[in-house]
């Protein structure tokens, strides 16, 4: 049975991992996801009390339904519910959940500071799941969205440092789809970028393609949130040499290329990390971007995996709050539940929209799963 928190076994998951350098899954980071998956249980506790769920039955729906909450938030609830069963806070039969009455518990901020101090390399991913956790009541009652919870000024700065490559728990996925990149395009290649945010893809690509003596033609860097357009812009400008001409503009991946005026077959790669299961209808999305492609071009993608279609990932309850988390259309063969999609959602909505070829990094991703049941970084790779 998937449980957590739990170790991470690095010796048998790095014998799987041969195809990944040796930088990228660093003892660091291990530390960093077990330090972070210890903090969620202590997220999942605080929410047990400050929602009044201990001796909660029944179902996500029930739920909502008996506290008055929106039926929009039953995909929260969802999560919640799952994560507290995976936690061992709650047990399921059937769709019927019984939650757990509490044991004691210390306050989250006494629990974010013991973590900190114990890995102080977590602290962003720390203070995302301590925000979430301390605002997910207020939205579920609908008193404010998630968009304004998580990413109002005052939260900006935390989000830059969480979307960073100095965040040593996010920058894998960025280091797999840099590495990905630089190996699926050749010299004087025009990339697109989409979801560009502070430029920590950005940053990680550049490097990638400049090892490797790479430097694209054109590299358009784009972003749906201005303030995050106009701060991943100011780094990638730094970041461009002067042959590569360089384009910063405002892109909705909900939208189609036409009407933000990109034209067919302009790009030899479409680069985008943790950005494309953000779309509201996947497949459409996808097909969208394999037009923009040049014959032969490749679709780079850094994403998190979830372990199966109905797995819940736990490091999701902060986005869980996301208007665009809970409004994804699902599909049987692409993704039953909002967030994430595992590797075989991923390979089934790359060849409806009509790739052929579908590459992952690590190639052993679905091996990892059995020796962990948490979230693996990966990079895919389409043409
Ligand atoms: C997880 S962040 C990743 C940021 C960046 N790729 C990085 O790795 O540093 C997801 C990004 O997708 C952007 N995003 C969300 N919805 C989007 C949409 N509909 N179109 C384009 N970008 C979107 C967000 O604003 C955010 O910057």
């Amino acid at each position: 049975m998937r449980r957590l928190p739990k170790p991470i076994p690095r010796e048998k998951l790095l014998p799987l991992l041969h195809d990944v350098p040796e930088g990228v899954f660093t003892p660091v980071f291990t530390q960093a996801c077990e330090v972070v998956d210890l903090f969620v249980g202590d997220c999942l506790a605080h929410l047990v009390h400050e929602l009044a769920l201990g001796g909660f039955s029944g179902s996500p729906e029930d739920l909502a339904h008996q506290r008055g909450y929106s039926a929009h938030k039953t995909p929260m609830l969802h999560l919640l519910l799952d994560c507290l069963e995976l936690y061992g806070l709650a047990r399921c039969d059937d769709k019927t959940y019984e939650v757990a009455l509490p044991a004691g518990h210390e306050p989250l901020p006494q629990r974010y500071h013991h973590w900190v101090g114990v890995a102080p390399t977590a602290e962003p991913a720390l203070a995302v799941q301590r925000l979430g956790a301390e605002v997910f009541p207020r939205v579920l009652s609908g008193e404010l969205s998630g968009e304004e919870a998580l990413f109002s000024l005052a939260h900006l700065d935390l989000w830059f440092s969480y979307f960073s490559n100095a965040n040593v728990h996010y920058a894998p996925t960025n280091s797999l789809a840099a590495l990905a990149l630089s190996r699926s395009v050749g010299k004087h290649a025009r990339i697109l970028e989409l979801g560009g945010g502070g430029g920590s893809a950005a940053e990680a690509a550049f490097a990638s393609l400049l090892a490797t003596d790479q430097a694209p033609a054109l590299y358009v860097f784009t972003e749906v949130h201005p303030a995050f357009l106009r701060r991943g812009g100011r780094l990638v400008r730094q970041l461009a040499p002067p042959s590569c001409r360089l384009e910063i503009r405002p892109y909705d991946i909900n939208l189609t290329p036409e009407e933000q005026g990109l034209s067919p077959q302009e790009f030899d790669a479409v680069f985008a990390v943790n950005v494309l299961h953000l779309a509201a209808h996947l497949v459409e999305a996808l097909t969208q971007l394999r037009r923009l492609l040049v014959p032969g071009g490749a679709l780079v993608l850094g994403e998190l995996i979830r372990p199966c279609f109905s797995a819940p990932v736990h490091l999701e309850l902060p986005f869980a709050l996301l208007q665009s988390y809970q409004q994804v259309q699902l599909a049987p063969r692409v993704r039953t539940r909002p967030g994430f999609l595992c590797l075989q959602g991923w390979q089934n909505a790359l060849h409806e929209a009509g790739f052929d070829e579908v590459h992952v990094l690590p190639a052993a991703l679905q091996e990892c799963f059995a020796h962990y049941p948490g979230f693996y970084c990966a990079a895919l790779v389409a043409r």
